[in-house]
């Protein structure tokens, strides 16, 4: 076991975990934060786990929570303020999501990806796009939302 210190949306964490603990069943289980999902057993393939680590858009299935220790996280859970971002707002307004399983992965790699380009074309939010999986919405619609958010600037 290990004691970690992890800042997570904000909040300073001192946590002691297994060194095997995945970092995205750190955030599941013993912080709670159950927006970050999983959906592909931990294969890094379907981004459902996508946080930000320090700025950067990391699958937390393929992580260890002690490789954290010293960084700053966001999950879903942080994104929002007293109100949504403008990228969770335009995929409520162009129906960017269906089941929602996807969602929180996307929002987070979106965010980061509207950050290093915050004026995209099409072609370079399908690219961006490549590592998660959505098997609702034929895409479509949420490359309708982030093209949305960058207009108004995330
Ligand atoms: S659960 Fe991490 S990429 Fe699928
Ligand atoms: S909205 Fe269902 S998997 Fe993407």
């Amino acid at each position: 076991m290990k004691t970690i210190t992890v800042t997570v949306n904000g909040a300073v964490y001192e946590e002691t975990v297994s060194e095997r603990m995945l970092l995205v069943d750190f955030l599941r289980e013993q912080l709670a934060l159950t927006g970050t999902h999983v959906g592909c057993t931990y294969e890094g393939v379907c981004g459902a786990c996508t946080i930000c680590l320090d700025g950067e858009a990391v699958k937390s299935c393929l992580m260890l929570a002690v490789q954290a220790d010293g960084h700053s996280i966001t999950t879903v859970e942080g994104l929002a303020g007293d109100k949504l971002t403008p990228l969770q707002q335009a995929f409520i307004e162009n129906h960017g999501l269906q089941c929602g399983f996807c969602t929180s992965g996307i929002l987070m790699n979106m965010s980061e990806f509207l950050e290093k380009n915050p004026n995209p074309s099409d072609d370079d939010i399908r690219h961006g796009l490549i590592g998660n999986l959505c098997r609702c919405t034929g895409y479509v619609h949420i490359v309708k939302a982030v093209r949305a958010a960058a207009a108004v600037g995330r």
